[in-house]
């Protein structure tokens, strides 16, 4: 704009200049001296210099030079124009890029906390895998220990029956009863030779017996000892001319080395056949 206004400044004093010297036809010398010390030299000197050619020549080319402002200008016009079309669509891209740009940056910082997330999820589930584990060796310890106290563990369990002889006793002292039909004997720890069980660890065990009565007008008993301990005593009189019988159960507490067995009273009698009837059974519960 600037470079207009100068341009437009420089057309008047060239026209003004122009006019002067048409007018004052002879005095066009003085007014031209006059001029000197303005900035119009160009225009001067060719006015001095064409002094004495006619004033008819120098009009067309005020005019051309004239138009090749005009022209200028107009070039100018539409190139700043064009700058200022250009400069608008900069500043639109700008706009737009400004706006991907603080988007992506709010992509970046949400991934960024997205990232924080994930991390701290991963150490969570870490520090709980390492929980988990110790758990997991732990139990697998215990599992251990249980295997090989399971495989320390003795199996006990035994079933056997008196005699397939009939009628045993009366004796004149208390005799441990040979059950002697083994049925089953896991662990051996029933000793039929000597009719003595003994526990082979501590722990709790079970114990059931049978007793078995034929004879008329007689009575049967057999007990039930722990080491030199009666635990009960079991009894049947045959008063009417049929068949007798008892039975009982107990859990004991064992200590190892502890012996369980039965015992037929003296002056008592107890029967048994091949129906097995007259039986003693025991079997670990579980270890103490
Ligand atoms: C037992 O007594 C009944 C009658 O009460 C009798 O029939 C039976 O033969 C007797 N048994 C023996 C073995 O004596
Ligand atoms: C008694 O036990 C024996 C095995 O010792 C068996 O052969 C027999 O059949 C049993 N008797 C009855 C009546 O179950």
């Amino acid at each position: 704009m600037r470079s207009a206004a100068a341009c437009l400044a420089l057309l008047f004093c060239l026209q003004w200049t122009w006019a002067q010297s048409e007018r004052g036809g002879e005095t066009g010398n003085d007014i031209i001296q006059a001029d000197r010390g303005n900035n119009n030299i160009e225009v001067q000197s060719e006015l001095q210099g064409d002094q004495s050619s006619s004033q008819t020549s120098i009009t067309p080319d005020i005019w051309a030079e004239l138009k090749e402002l005009r022209d200028m200008a107009i070039e100018q016009k539409v190139e700043l124009r064009y700058s200022k079309s250009k400069i608008e669509k900069l500043e639109q891209d700008n706009t737009v890029l400004e706006t991907r740009m603080s988007s992506s940056e709010n992509e970046v910082e949400e991934l960024k906390r997205e990232n924080m997330d994930l991390l701290a999820r991963v150490t969570a589930s870490e520090n709980k895998n390492t929980v988990l584990e110790t758990r997991m060796s732990s139990s697998e310890n215990e599992v251990e220990e249980l295997k090989r106290e399971n495989a320390d563990r003795p199996k006990v369990a035994f079933s056997v029956g008196l005699t397939d002889a009939g009628t045993i006793g009366p004796f004149n002292t208390e005799t441990t009863l040979k059950f002697s039909k083994v049925f089953t004997n896991i662990g051996q720890a029933y000793n039929p030779t000597t009719g003595i069980f003994t526990a082979p660890a501590r722990g709790a065990y079970y114990f059931r017996f049978n007793g078995w009565g034929v004879l008329n007008f007689t009575y049967i008993r057999i007990s039930l000892n722990h080491n030199d301990k009666i635990i009960t005593r079991g009894d049947d009189a045959n008063d009417d001319g049929g068949y007798v019988s008892f039975s009982n159960a107990f859990v004991l507490q064992l200590e190892k080395g502890d012996v369980v067995y039965m015992v037929l009273h003296k002056g008592y009698h107890i029967y048994d056949s091949s129906f097995n009837r007259t039986t003693f059974s025991g079997f670990q519960l579980f270890a103490l």
